[in-house]
């Protein structure tokens, strides 16, 4: 049985992920897979995870919890390499982290009449518990929702993908102020302060990833030495930060880029901008690149294009409302 490498959905995956979901059959008419993607995502207590061989997947695994019982959803080998134990192992998988986060149980619904599946469970360890299962759709009547469910409670955005392959000949743009300006890197930040610059940059403009994260996933980010997080100081208070991500060398991605909203309109942004992309090529990489989505600050687009950015992709994207599901009050 060869092992599976397993990692969590990345917004790339989608369509892959999306034609194993068909070649498995698991796509109903009522669900949008899209709208199921933004909300797993947006839940903090989900996740997804995907297994690659050869650039497709080839298995993946949806579980969530409610701080008590766990749940797998769109369990899911490729026709082709079922048989093979990956079934077992990404359900193992998923069982891991649900262990990790403490929650001792997992719960599985399988029609009765699905034979292959009810054995697939038994085989691998599960034992069936007689239990009463009672639902009731959420809709005026009570009965199935005739289409796909509404996607309310998401958002459509256009995300650009822009990148420099030379290092630009501009030098960072002085800032006319009378006030003390300094940009610090922050060494291993932490999840508190590292929230605290997210959050307030990122409110407004419904910055949500790392918000539904917990605090051992982000400082795990944050403080790898490879992910250079700059605070942008004014009279001693940070006014914003850009982060560079270098953990995919040759390419530097500036991850996050922005100002508290009491900074913006005071030629600040042009400055941090200019002052973390001379940082990034300090390291000499082969690209720097960086990605914004219509819901950012209009002006994040032109500011890019105008500091030597070019854009060489747009993608559609439904993402979850984060103000309704909790992540942005
Ligand atoms: C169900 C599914 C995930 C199983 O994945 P898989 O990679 O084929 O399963 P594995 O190879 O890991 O098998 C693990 C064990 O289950 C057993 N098993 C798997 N399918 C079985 C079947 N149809 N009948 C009997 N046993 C079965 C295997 O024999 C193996 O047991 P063993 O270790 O004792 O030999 C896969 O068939 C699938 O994606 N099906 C389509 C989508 C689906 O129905 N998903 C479930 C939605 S709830």
């Amino acid at each position: 049985m060869s092992a599976l490498s397993i990692r969590a959905y990345r917004p790339a995956d989608r369509d892959n992920l999306v034609a194993l979901w068909d070649r498995c059959g698991l796509r109903v008419s009522y669900n949008d897979p899209d709208r199921d993607i933004a909300l797993l995502r947006a839940t903090p207590t989900a996740e997804i995870f995907v297994a690659e061989e050869a650039s497709q997947i080839v298995a993946a695994i949806c579980v969530g919890h409610d701080g008590h019982r766990g749940y797998p959803y769109y369990v899911a080998v490729d026709p082709q390499a079922q048989g093979k134990g990956y079934g077992r192992q990404i359900l193992r998988h998923a069982e891991t982290w649900l262990t990790q986060r403490g929650v001792p149980k997992m719960n599985i619904m399988v029609r009765d009449t699905n034979e292959k599946v009810r054995a697939f469970y038994l085989a691998i360890g599960y034992e069936e518990t007689p239990r009463f299962v009672l639902s009731r759709w959420l809709t005026e009547d009570g009965s199935p929702p005739s289409g796909p469910v509404q996607a309310t409670g998401t958002l459509s955005c256009t995300i650009t993908s822009l990148e420099m392959t030379e290092r630009p000949s501009h030098t960072p743009v002085p800032v006319s102020s009378q006030r003390k300006i300094a940009l610090m890197r922050a060494h291993s930040p932490g999840a508190a302060f590292y929230r605290y610059l997210y959050d307030r940059v990122g409110e407004k403009w419904l910055w949500y990833e790392r918000r539904a994260m917990d605090d051992d996933t982000l400082s795990a980010i944050v403080d790898d030495e490879w992910v250079e997080i700059y605070v942008l100081y004014v009279d001693g208070v940070p006014a914003g930060f850009a982060e560079l991500d270098r953990r995919h060398p040759p390419d530097i991605e500036l991850a996050y880029f922005g100002l508290l909203p009491e900074f913006i309109g005071q030629g600040l942004g042009p400055y941090l901008l200019g002052s973390a992309i001379d940082i990034a090529w300090a390291h000499d990489p082969q690209r720097l690149w960086v990605h914004t989505n219509t819901l950012d600050h209009p002006k994040a687009l032109p500011l890019y294009q105008r500091f030597g950015f070019v854009p060489y992709k747009r993608e559609d994207e439904v993402i979850p409302d984060p103000r309704l599901h909790g992540l942005i009050p």
